[in-house]
């Protein structure tokens, strides 16, 4: 499938971007809302609201199974998704595409139905020291069942990962490999490219997960060389509760399903069940429908605004924001990275992290506190948590000025 082009890249308008985004408007404890926490969960525009709103109101139905009009509206706009989705990341085909409630279900599906059938004792999947538990922990739980390992490849102190020691770690042991392509502590970008080449070279099938790729960066699926990759909507202005996995074809014919139940067979005897083909052999029970539109809705946003102006304003805005950080007094930043995406997780000597956060909370900023869903890269570094300030291209550098100004009025309160 063709990936729609990209607009020509005129500056970004923030203010007019703002506007299709209701929640950027109000108010938190008095004060004018900064939302530093895209990373988290992204807010969504009007467009992604009004299409949850429209599905609600005039299309309602189950998907697949009635043949009146609202069942075949249903089907054709969460069928529609698939193929928003399927252009969006550059897959060769629709049917490659399992649409899924986020990434951690991708991960889990490919865990589940990909790896455990295939994993012996002596095996192992490797990894590495920045992933989010959803990229750790599902392959824990099939390595605990099969005698596998989990190997980790390490990282430097700028939090690029090392990569000849990642090449050195794909041994003959090694049934896959699982990368994040962007760091959501560190914003770091890997360059999955060159390691889907080493894997390629190898025989070692390449997960992707791509949570915080998506929402900043253009992903093609074909051109990164992969063989699975995940995607999580909420993050990219979609709804929670929607994601994606794509997988390569001849991966996903030879896969079982993880759940079973409506919708993912073609005959169900108790002799034995014949299953549908994917993707919706892997699509049991009602999905979110609503959900779905909206992602929909949101991939036509991300494409209108086009990944080009975007890039150019939220590294523009990432490096403003860098330079303010790194001027606070007695300021640790975690994440220098050769390529980053708008992240910068950090820490002032001698405040807590969740105290920051919590009495940032109170200026109206949120960012996000703690572990992050990554102890094994706070192990790293030597700390229990961070504070991480997450920007998205409907940030505006008035609003960093605003943050680094509650940051000075915390620190009073703090130290
Ligand atoms: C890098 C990364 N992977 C996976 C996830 C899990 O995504 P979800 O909870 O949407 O499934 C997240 C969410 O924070 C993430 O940042």
């Amino acid at each position: 499938m063709n990936a729609k082009p990209e607009p020509a890249v005129l500056p970004l308008d923030v203010e007019r971007i703002r506007a299709d985004f209701p929640l950027l408007s109000r108010t938190v404890h008095g004060k004018p809302l900064i939302y530093f926490d895209s990373a988290n969960t992204s807010q969504k525009p009007l467009s992604v609201i009004e299409a949850v709103d429209r599905h609600y109101r005039q299309h309602n139905a189950n998907v697949a199974r009635a043949v009146h009009t609202l069942g075949e509206e249903a089907t054709a706009s969460y069928e529609g998704a698939r193929d928003a989705i399927a252009r969006f990341i550059n897959a060769s085909s629709r049917d490659e595409v399992i649409l899924t409630s986020g990434t951690t279900q991708a991960i889990n599906l490919v865990a589940y139905s990909y790896a455990l059938p295939r994993l012996k004792p002596g095996d192992a999947i490797l990894t590495t020291v920045m992933e989010h538990h959803a990229n750790i922990v599902p392959w824990q739980l099939v390595a605990e069942r099969t005698g596998a390992t989990v190997k980790a490849a390490p990282i430097d102190a700028n939090g690029d990962l090392i990569l000849e020691r990642f090449f050195e770690m794909l041994t003959p042991e090694v049934k896959l490999a699982c990368v994040g392509h962007v760091s959501n502590v560190l914003g770091t970008v890997n360059p999955i490219r060159e390691i889907a080449r080493e894997c390629r070279k190898r025989g070692i099938p390449l997960l992707v997960d791509g949570s915080q790729a998506a929402p900043h960066r253009r992903i093609d699926v074909q051109a990164l060389g992969c063989d699975f990759y995940a995607i999580t909507g909420h993050k990219m202005l979609a709804p929670t509760g929607t994601g994606a996995l794509w997988a390569r074809r001849e991966h996903l014919m030879a896969m079982p399903p993880f759940f079973g139940g409506g919708e993912m067979i073609r005959e169900v005897r108790f002799e034995g069940t014949v299953f549908a083909d994917p993707p919706h052999r892997f699509e049991a029970g009602t999905p979110n429908i609503a959900g779905f539109a909206g992602m929909a809705a949101a991939i036509g946003y991300i494409e209108d605004l086009g990944y080009d102006r975007l890039k150019a304003y939220e590294q523009d805005l990432l490096a403003y924001a860098t330079s303010a950080v790194e001027n606070l007094p007695g300021v640790r930043i975690f994440g220098r990275a050769k390529e980053k995406e708008p992240v910068i997780s950090f820490l002032i000597e001698g405040a807590h992290a969740n105290d920051m956060a919590t009495l940032l909370d109170l200026q109206g900023v949120a960012v996000r506190s703690g572990h992050h869903c990554a102890h094994p890269l706070m192990h790293f570094f030597g700390v229990p948590a961070t504070l991480r300030a997450s920007l998205a291209f409907y940030n505006t550098k008035a609003e960093v000025d605003g943050f680094i100004e509650a940051i000075g009025k915390v620190r009073k309160l703090l130290l």
